[in-house]
């Protein structure tokens, strides 16, 4: 038995902030956000939109481009660090309401970043193993309600939005796959980028906590220096595994944290930076939904043929990282 993606779907708010409004919140431009990162705009939830909306809206598009119907999906895997509620109940379960799916079990995936390559791989292994039929996997995000909308080195670079899969059983024939995926973790660097406040390490006390305890918090330079490391170690990784080279994969499809991590893990390596599908430009860092929304905006663009090698890689709070090799 193979897993394959049969479909995808993507959402992103109507809302959109480009760098020069950005600077009129904090002291920053245009000039600065995209010479360091890559990004020009990224898009924003409304007040009354959470996660689960989101991610809702992206996984009816991909039921309907799969041409299926609710009660054919056997398992809600939702990818988020932005949840709808802290804790319980997962956003997986929201997103199953609204959709009318009644035949499924539901859960969050927490890897942050990495979320969707984890979430694919936890539907790859249900597929595979023949416990699930069909499972719907999303990444949703809304870190504009978890930054701290003063800290110009952190509001610049996230945005909001949502991209779903749903993965089915395929004959061991078939030339579309998922493959086994790399996932990795790293603990010990979990204060580089967290919200210290808020959980039951540091619970809220009202007029106590200082305010900006409660959102993201991140050391920018150390979060770099892994994001490349990572990078590099997870494509190479895949490659070897699969007795690959660079050259024989057609595209790169990375989370989107910042184009220039991404340069400086090609430049290393010698490797084409052109394989490397970049959409940050438009929206920003949108975590655990930066993958499937890229695969969604490559799809749209006529740019994926089957059979076609990629290769995912998220890297992020955690820290943790991976990536797998998708047949197309
Ligand atoms: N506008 C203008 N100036 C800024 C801004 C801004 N938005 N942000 C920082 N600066 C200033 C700093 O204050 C500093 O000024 P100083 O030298 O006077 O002190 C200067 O720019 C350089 O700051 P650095 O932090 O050293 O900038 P750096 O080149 O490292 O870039 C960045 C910062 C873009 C955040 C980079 O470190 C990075 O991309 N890190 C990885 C982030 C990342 O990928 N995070 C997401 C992981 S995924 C997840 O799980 C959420």
């Amino acid at each position: 038995m193979k897993a394959v993606i049969e479909s995808i779907g993507i959402y992103v708010p109507d809302r959109r902030m480009s760098n020069d409004e950005m600077a009129q919140i904090v002291d920053t431009s245009d000039e600065w956000i995209y010479s360091h990162t890559g990004i020009h705009n990224r898009h924003i939830a409304a007040p009354d939109e959470a996660a689960s909306d989101l991610g809702a809206a992206a996984a009816r598009k991909a039921l309907d481009a799969a041409g299926i119907g609710p009660e054919e999906i056997d398992l809600v895997l939702l990818a988020t660090s932005t949840p709808d509620y802290v804790g319980l109940p997962s956003t997986a379960c929201v997103v199953q309401d609204s959709l009318g799916i009644s035949n499924a079990g539901a859960m969050d995936v927490m890897a942050a970043c990495s979320g969707f390559v984890y979430a694919l791989e936890t539907a790859r292994n249900f597929v595979e193993a023949g416990t699930a039929g069909k499972v719907l996997v999303v990444g949703a995000e809304v870190y504009s309600k978890i930054i701290n909308w003063q800290d110009r080195t952190t509001c610049v670079l996230f945005g909001d939005g949502a991209g779903a899969v749903v993965v089915s059983a395929a004959d061991d024939s078939s030339e579309s796959w998922v493959g086994k995926a790399l996932l990795a973790s790293e603990g010990k660097e979990a204060e580089s980028l967290y919200r210290s406040h808020g959980g039951t390490r540091n619970r809220y006390v009202e007029g106590e906590t200082p305010e900006e305890e409660l959102y993201l918090k991140m050391n920018g330079r150390r979060v770099y220096n892994f994001a490349v490391r990572a990078v590099i170690d997870t494509i190479q990784h895949l490659l070897d595994e699969a007795g690959m080279r660079f050259e024989d994969l057609d595209y790169v499809v990375p989370h989107q944290a910042n184009a220039r991590i991404l340069e400086a893990a090609a430049k290393r390596k010698g490797w084409d930076i052109d394989k490397f599908y970049i959409n940050i430009a438009e929206y920003a860092n949108t975590s655990a939904a930066s993958i499937p929304i890229a695969l969604g905006e490559m799809q749209a663009k006529g740019m994926l043929k089957r059979g076609m090698k990629l290769a995912t890689v998220g890297f992020g709070s955690g820290l943790t990282y991976g990536g797998s090799l998708i047949s197309w």
